[in-house]
């Protein structure tokens, strides 16, 4: 029987899978997002006024209305107000929140099974093994990934420091055991109380999600978020299974996958097993190294004048942009010196990093944002191949992604992470504030190799500097 609800769920599926076709370029992700964002919304108020159930329709208007009238004002007012450096934690609440949503889900629908039927023995006398399964994966899953991305969110906002103890994988894999050991028995149990197993489950998938987390080393949360990520997509897609409900399942299924296709391609990138991401701390630097390292050598400083003539006489010119750059806001002056050193004849290319900045994509929403002309951009390889052929590598902000021990210390906690071998240039001009170390909390060799020359101050601050002078010759 045609129905309006199933056309207008089919709808919803086609714009969450054309919406994330656009998010993966930067000149369609907005109008991706806001896509995916009108099939959402299509969904929701079609389920709401559509939705049947033994001939019942919804009925608690009220309480509907309110959740998503405060929702929608906290979610608009958040992230109006968020700064872009602060997008990663914003992204890994959201992602909590949406890990709690399916959890409920499966929550409640165990609840619902479970007072529908107080006298019963034993839950596998009413309940299929298949929707059972939904339901306890749902709510696992869903727990584990709203506990985890609030650590995440934590972690990355500094509010909460990496902590491990001997013996942690140990302790994780008997929560692990224990939580499988308690799904199979709240389905066996013989008995009137599984609702207290049960949410002995709910409780120990929660530690788990926190224990998890919270020793993952810096360098490594971009794989454990986007991880997380999946979680919350599979999550969802139990609760589209429980109740039949086709747009939740296609949402949750694309976005499990999508997040277990980035987080690959997450560990690609840093050159690491996800194995190796889970157990290993990988970058858990304490960020205790304040200043530079004398045993180096002495770090050459170049004054803006120098600086802006090194510039104004290359030929090939590779900017490096890392998360300073985004904390200085300075994306717009960068283009600005972009287009002031095409002007003098030199050709200006970028050199993007994946794990550059602190969330995937953030180097390239960045100066996207300054409207940089992607054909400038150059992924890490590509880069790589042509720094041997440039003049100057200037590097804004960045420093993990720049760090030569990933390719020569193998006692370097970023050993074997992919960077950019800006070493390879004739000159490196690299602009921070400091000596101070990067998110892996580690030294850097590379401010102190002779072809390398620190340009120190606040990323817009300098690159005003420089445009200034450039003026001048
Ligand atoms: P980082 O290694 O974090 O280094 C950024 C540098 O920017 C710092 O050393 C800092 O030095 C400098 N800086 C800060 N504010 C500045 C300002 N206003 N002006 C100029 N410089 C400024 O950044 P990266 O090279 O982009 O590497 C990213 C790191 O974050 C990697 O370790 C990566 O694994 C991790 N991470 C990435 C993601 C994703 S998905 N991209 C998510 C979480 C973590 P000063 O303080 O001396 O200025």
């Amino acid at each position: 029987m045609f129905s309006f609800l199933s056309l207008s769920y089919l709808i919803a599926s086609v714009t969450f899978i054309l919406g994330l076709k656009m998010l993966s370029h930067p000149a369609t992700a907005r109008k991706g997002n806001m896509i995916a964002a009108v099939g959402m919304a299509l969904a929701i108020i079609t389920t709401i006024f559509l939705y049947e159930e033994d001939g019942k329709k919804l009925h608690n208007y009220i309480w509907i209305f309110s959740a998503i009238i405060i929702g929608t004002i906290i979610g608009v007012l958040t992230a109006k107000k968020v700064k872009m450096t602060a997008m990663p934690e914003l992204v890994s609440f959201f992602n909590g929140m949406g890990g709690a949503c399916a959890a409920l889900i499966s929550v409640i629908e165990f609840y619902y099974l479970y007072s529908a039927h107080p006298t019963a023995d034993s839950f596998s006398n009413f309940v299929s093994g298949g929707h059972y399964l939904t339901i306890i994966a749902g709510t696992i899953i869903g727990c584990i990934s709203f506990a985890g991305s609030v650590i995440a969110w934590g972690k990355l906002s500094g509010k909460i420091k990496d902590f491990a103890f001997k013996g942690q994988h140990i302790f994780n894999g008997l929560i692990f055991i224990l939580i499988l050991a308690g799904a199979v028995t709240v389905y066996f149990y013989y008995g009137t109380q599984q609702h207290i197993l049960f949410f002995i489950t709910v409780a120990l998938a929660l530690l788990y999600g926190v224990f998890f987390v919270l020793p993952i080393g810096g360098a490594d949360m971009p794989v454990v978020i986007s991880l997380l990520n999946s979680f919350t997509g599979v999550a969802a897609a139990c609760g589209g299974f429980l109740y039949n409900n086709k747009a939740m399942l296609t949402g949750g299924i694309l976005v499990g996958a999508a997040g277990t296709l980035l987080t690959i391609l997450m560990c690609k990138a840093m050159n690491r097993s996800l194995l190796n991401v889970l157990i290993g701390s990988f970058g858990g630097g304490t960020n205790t190294i304040e200043s530079g390292n004398k045993e180096h050598g002495n770090v050459k400083e170049i004054s803006i004048t120098d600086a802006a003539m090194v510039l104004a006489y290359a030929k090939k010119v590779m900017i490096v942009p890392g998360y300073g750059l985004a904390v200085a806001q300075a994306q717009h002056t960068c283009q600005e010196l972009q287009k002031a050193l095409q002007e003098k004849g030199v050709e200006v290319l970028y050199a993007i990093h994946p794990v550059a900045g602190r969330m995937p994509g953030h180097m390239n929403v960045l100066l996207a944002e300054a409207d940089v002309d992607y054909d400038y951009l150059l992924e890490m390889d590509d880069a790589n191949s042509q720094l041997k052929t440039t003049d100057v590598a200037l590097i804004l902000g960045a420093n993990d992604v720049v760090n030569p021990a990933a390719k020569t210390n193998p006692a370097s906690p970023i050993y074997g992470m992919p960077v950019l071998d800006v070493e390879l240039a004739k000159t490196v001009i690299v602009n921070k504030r400091s000596m101070k170390p990067g998110y892996a909390g580690i030294e850097n060799e590379l401010f102190y190799q002779p072809n390398t020359s620190m340009l120190f101050g606040d990323a817009k601050k300098v690159l005003q500097q420089l445009l200034a002078e450039l003026k001048n010759i």
